[in-house]
């Protein structure tokens, strides 16, 4: 069973046309400067370390890597032509492929972090979560505790189901309209299935709810505990 449709690479002709922002789901300026100004105003600062994880065509990753110190950006994600993609297409043009050094990027499915061989001092998943099922997402936190130090924290959105709601009913969200699936992309959770993903890890939760999404996604809070 397919999980997602990221599996699916990019040809050369649709990266010619510049198809990559919308196979991330489109609205490139508004999502990448809303993930861009949530992290900034939740602490970021130019000297941290900070790791996006399904960083895609760096629709986010374009106002991180021109903010943060040379080197400071690290970006993973499971589709190689969309990171390729947003390299030649974003990052080159906009003059900051220097500020990104090719091994600070990753093409890889499993959460495997610890190639970057660093730590982070923040992390963030904007739409990813509500792609994957919830044995990755765990398996995304299990790794990603064993590459930030305590007190760090991850960001990441999902489409939340309300505690009291059938989970196994489709959902459709305001605004936006997208209708999201217990068992299919696009997933929706509770906020305490995440906290279940958690289990004995050491992270905690909180659920900071609406954060000016376009499509509704909430977003997830979550400190790495000592
Ligand atoms: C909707 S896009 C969002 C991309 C980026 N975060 C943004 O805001 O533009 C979802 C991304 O998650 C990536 N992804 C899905 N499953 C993944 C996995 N298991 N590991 C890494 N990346 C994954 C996809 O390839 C895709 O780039």
């Amino acid at each position: 069973m397919k999980i997602n449709d990221y599996h699916r690479e990019l040809n050369p002709e649709e990266i010619e046309r510049g198809e990559h922002r919308d196979f991330v789901g489109g609205m490139w300026d508004e999502i990448g400067r809303l993930q861009f100004d949530f992290m900034v105003a939740r602490g970021l600062k130019r000297d941290m370390r900070l790791l996006d994880i399904g960083c895609g065509s760096f629709r986010g990753g374009i106002h991180f890597v021109r903010y943060l110190k040379s080197g400071n950006y690290f970006g993973i994600d499971g589709n190689h032509s969309l990171i390729a993609s947003g390299y030649e297409k974003e990052m080159i043009p906009s003059g900051l492929a220097e500020k990104l050094p090719p091994e600070n990027l990753l093409v890889d499915a499993d959460f495997a972090f610890s190639r970057f061989a660093t730590t982070f001092h923040a992390a963030l998943a904007v739409s990813v979560f509500t792609h994957l099922p919830l044995n990755h997402i765990r398996l995304c936190l299990i790794n990603l505790s064993k590459c930030m130090a305590p007190g760090a924290r991850f960001f990441a959105t999902i489409f939340q189901c309300p505690e009291g709601r059938p989970v196994e009913d489709p959902l459709t969200h305001t605004p936006g309209g997208i209708t999201t699936f217990s068992a299919r992309d696009p997933y929706h959770y509770r906020v305490s299935d995440m906290a279940r993903c958690t289990g004995d890890l050491p992270w905690t939760l909180q659920a900071i709810g609406d954060w000016g999404h376009p499509r509704a996604q909430r977003m997830i809070r979550f400190v790495r505990t000592s």
